[in-house]
């Protein structure tokens, strides 16, 4: 039996796609490598949302390469694959560079594995590229998905049509698409079926969402959350990531009516300046961001939000950087995710005129993680004493541990029985740390 090896970089829709990916590779027979060197495909899923990605790649595809010529030394063939939106900006790169490398495809043509595996078989040689944006919808040609554990993510839509002007999104994983209602109420039942009790779904503007019901109408996230609610057997739901400007009264309704959905929320806003969110071309000011929030903790107020932010975006002055503090000490973010803007060519603000010193973007950076990273504390912190519904999804790092997740997606371990792996259980937090909880399992 063939053994395959997929390594994968960036965000959670990445994670989801090697997942799919590993399904169809099963369904050919092929089962997971322990590492490289055992692996006859060798996949990385890459990311080109920052810089340094590309560069990266080379290099660990150069040290796979490696591997491929001592393996070829002992009889052994391996083939070499590249997945993912360095694909998309990248592919004339990747052939030129890496002529090693077997084939590359695009976020939205790896439904096209099979039959490339197909023709590698039977003539090895040229790097077999696709690119394309096809016009049909990957979704209605990949196998059946298959329950990922206890917490499996779901792709509810692909692409953006936002255009923010720091983002290779748009580029990369093409106009926003939605799937039809019942594709994804399907998959769901599959996935719960298979063990599933916590469903994420995702899109990179998930609640921009408009897939078409039986009846051909265009239907919302807020009305998809409302029909997953009604699968048995699923307990827990999540969404991400959040557009701010799309943030309609039906979705904040959500978040007081279904108890299922998860009191945690990503809300990206990038920064506190109004300067800066226009030169971004976001569609909402910071004021407009904290009346959203505002709403949202009426509709439920133990929800907890997380969001993102890029410092030193061109033309950032101190004073546009101390409104980004602004708003943290407003939102007392539970978690969050900072970046120091990074120049990606082909996107507007790569040619914008005042670009930020590196050494000013490392210094707001550092000001702008203490002040997230405490809060961050005080939350966890916040936690000790109380008794929390943990989904275990993991081996700990100790042996009798496992790790798993409260409701806001906080990292916990306590000592458990590996039967409650994917298994929601009560837990008593006992200590807490910046990035995670450690706690005692309640027994009722
Ligand atoms: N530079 C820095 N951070 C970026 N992000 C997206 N593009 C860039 C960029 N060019 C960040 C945003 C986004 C997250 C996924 O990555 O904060 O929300
Ligand atoms: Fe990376 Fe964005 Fe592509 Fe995800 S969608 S893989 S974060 S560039």
């Amino acid at each position: 039996m063939k053994k395959y090896y997929i390594k994968t970089f960036g965000c959670q829709m990445n994670v989801y796609d090697s997942h799919r990916v590993a399904v169809i590779l099963e369904n050919m027979g092929m089962s997971e490598a322990s590492s490289i060197r055992q692996a006859d495909l060798v996949i990385f899923n890459t990311c080109h949302i920052r810089e340094k990605a590309t560069e990266k790649l080379f290099s660990d595809l150069g040290r796979v390469n490696l591997i491929k010529q001592e393996r070829a030394a002992e009889g052994k063939n391996t083939v070499i694959g590249v997945l993912g939106c360095v694909v998309q900006a990248e592919d004339e790169q990747i052939a030129k560079r890496a002529d090693f490398v077997d084939f590359a495809l695009g976020p939205l043509t790896y439904y096209r594995l099979p039959e490339i595996l197909q023709k590698i078989a039977r003539k090895s040689g040229q790097t077999i590229i696709d690119t394309d944006f096809p016009a049909i919808s990957k979704f209605d040609f990949l196998p059946e998905n298959k329950s990922a554990g206890g917490c499996s993510f779901l792709a509810i839509q692909e692409g953006c049509n936002n255009f923010c002007t720091y983002c290779v999104v748009p580029y990369t994983r093409g106009v926003e698409t939605s799937r039809p209602v019942e594709q994804v109420i399907e998959e769901a039942k599959k996935l719960v079926d298979g063990g599933t009790v916590e469903i994420n779904l995702l899109g990179q503007n998930v609640n921009s969402y408009h897939g078409e019901d039986k009846n051909g109408k265009e239907q919302s996230l807020a009305y998809l959350l409302r029909k997953l609610n009604e699968i048995n057997g699923l307990k827990r739901i999540r969404y991400t990531t959040s557009y701010p400007a799309d943030v309609t009264d039906d979705l904040i309704e959500c978040h007081r009516d279904i108890k299922k959905l998860m009191p945690y929320l990503h809300l990206p806003i990038q920064s506190g300046s109004d300067a800066i969110l226009k030169a971004m071309n976001r569609r909402h000011t910071s004021g407009e961001y904290l009346e959203i929030i505002d709403k949202l903790k009426s509709a439920n107020p133990y929800l907890g939000f997380s969001s993102d932010f890029i410092v030193g975006f061109p033309g950032e002055s101190d004073a546009d950087f101390e409104k980004t503090l602004e708003v943290v000490d407003k939102v007392k973010f539970i978690q969050a995710f900072s970046f120091k803007y990074s120049k990606r060519p082909g996107t507007p603000a790569a040619v914008m005129p005042n670009q930020v010193e590196e050494k000013i973007k490392k210094e707001r950076l550092q000001i702008l993680q203490d002040k997230l990273f405490d809060y961050q504390l005080k939350f966890n912190q916040s936690s000790v004493g109380k008794t929390m519904e943990v989904l275990f999804e993991g081996k700990g790092r100790h042996p009798g541990q496992l790790t798993g997740r409260t409701p806001y997606m906080q990292n916990i371990y306590a000592d458990a029985d590996k039967d409650l792996l994917n298994k929601i259980v009560s837990v008593k937090i006992g200590e807490a740390t910046m990035n995670s909880l450690s706690g005692k399992i309640v027994r009722e």
